[in-house]
């Protein structure tokens, strides 16, 4: 899309944000909202800050995720006010205010200040942001009501931020191909995420979140968090976890690669693939992800009976008895947006099957969520299971063949449409 084209849409998305913030703003009796995009916090005796990343409905607005004490103040019927901070400062380089169509959309004031702008005669203010920023603000802060429904404006997509969900995938795809080219080469975890920052051209703390790249064993750690430097003796498996911010809106996609010569393990990647493929075909509207949630664990059954790896239960037996969720104890997926685990995916808690399920709600047009199955190889889960009553049903030889290799996750972002699904993941990485 030529970016004449994005910018409008921006434009557009703007106006929606001023449509549904001022339905929320009645809704709940205030007159105007202030949001703070807030502050790093320093670290405990340090003279060195935290990593920041702005507050999301200040990001859902500006797709600015790095400037910290400015502010976002919207007023029902007039042009909303962002306030950027602009302190003379020769130790850091400082915002300056954006030339960008959108920007016109909005009333732009630089402030040398950290304090918000003028509050005074705009009614009854509510405040939102992180509480530290908030200290000494007039207004009622963080009221629980108004945050929930702000909160719900970010569960159906404008046009454009599927657009930037789409360029955010389209970029993290090059990340990926590079990653796993490293790999093939016998790179180190370390050296692999210099490949993918190289590809991307994007620095890890500029990411959606901090990538996880684990090889072999490490693959089944599902955060693993750190990058080791020394390249594995024998490289048996990569699964990597990545994603690329464009504008504010992350992607959020993971791909598994077996080593030439791990037959076993590259059939059960293309048998996890297989299903997630199809689990992807099944995201349409009215589609309850809880439901579908609990049709991964049956096609996971499945997989792990068609493997070997247990014998003699059906699968409804394998789900009722825990053996599917100690090799998948995750949820499928989650809403994606200007965080990754996008907020309001959860009117009502999880059921008691699946705890970790970040998305409770049947599927709309607009909606933007994460397709995630995995099969992971996790010693503190699966050995309760091989050790307990139905541990003979297990193949012990071949799981301890696998323990070497992690584990496996195919995560795809998937639009949800009018008429089904538009998979943006595979737009760009086949
Ligand atoms: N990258 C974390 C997740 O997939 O939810
Ligand atoms: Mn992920
Ligand atoms: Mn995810």
């Amino acid at each position: 899309m030529p970016e004449q084209e994005r910018h409008a849409r921006q434009c557009l998305h703007l106006e929606t944000l001023q449509q549904r913030y001022s339905d929320a703003l009645e809704t709940h009796g205030y007159d105007a909202l202030l949001i703070a995009s807030g502050a790093a916090p320093m670290r405990y005796a340090d003279d060195h800050g935290y990593a920041f990343q702005g507050f999301g409905p200040f990001v859902h607005w500006t797709g600015l995720t790095d400037v910290e004490h400015s502010w976002l103040l919207i007023r029902p019927g007039r042009q909303a006010l962002l306030q950027l901070y602009t302190p003379v400062d020769f130790w850091h380089a400082t915002a300056s205010l954006p030339d960008e169509p959108w920007a016109r959309e909005l009333e732009l004031t630089a402030s040398p200040e950290r304090r918000p702008p003028a509050l005074d005669g705009l009614g009854r203010l509510a405040v939102i942001g992180d509480p530290a920023a908030l200290t000494d603000l007039p207004g009622t802060h963080n009221p629980a009501d108004l945050l929930a429904d702000l909160e719900a404006t970010r569960i159906l997509k404008t046009g454009y931020e599927i657009e930037c969900l789409d360029l955010a995938n389209a970029r993290a795809a090059d990340g990926h191909r590079a990653a796993r080219e490293a790999f093939l080469a016998g790179a180190s975890e370390f050296e692999i995420s210099l490949a993918y920052q190289q590809a991307t051209a994007q620095r890890e703390v500029e990411a959606p979140y901090h990538s996880i790249i684990g090889l072999n064993d490490h693959a089944g750690i599902l955060h693993y968090q750190y990058y080791d430097t020394a390249r594995p003796q024998q490289p048996r498996s990569l699964l990597i976890d990545a994603g690329y911010r464009f504008r504010g809106y992350g992607s959020d996609i993971t791909r598994t690669t077996a080593a030439p010569g791990e037959g076993m393990f590259q059939a059960l990647v293309a048998g996890v693939e297989s299903l997630q493929k199809r689990l992807c075909d099944a995201v349409v509207p009215g589609m309850d992800f809880v439901e579908l949630h609990r049709k991964t664990h049956l096609g996971l059954a499945a997989l792990l009976s068609s493997a070997g790896l247990v014998r003699g239960l059906d699968e409804e037996t394998q789900v009722a008895e825990g053996i599917t969720r100690a090799f998948f104890p995750h949820g499928l997926g989650h809403l994606l947006g200007v965080q990754v685990h996008d907020v309001g995916g959860r009117p009502v808690p999880p059921p008691a099957d699946a705890p970790f399920l970040r998305l409770t709600r049947r599927l709309e047009p607009g909606m933007v969520v994460t397709v995630e199955p995995g099969l992971y190889f996790i010693p503190s889960l699966l050995k309760p299971v091989m050790q307990g009553r139905l541990g003979n049903q297990l193949d012990h030889g071949l799981i301890d063949e696998l323990w070497g290799c992690g584990g496996i996750r195919i995560e795809d972002n998937v639009e949800v449409t009018d008429n089904g699904a538009c998979n943006l993941t595979r737009r760009h990485l086949p």
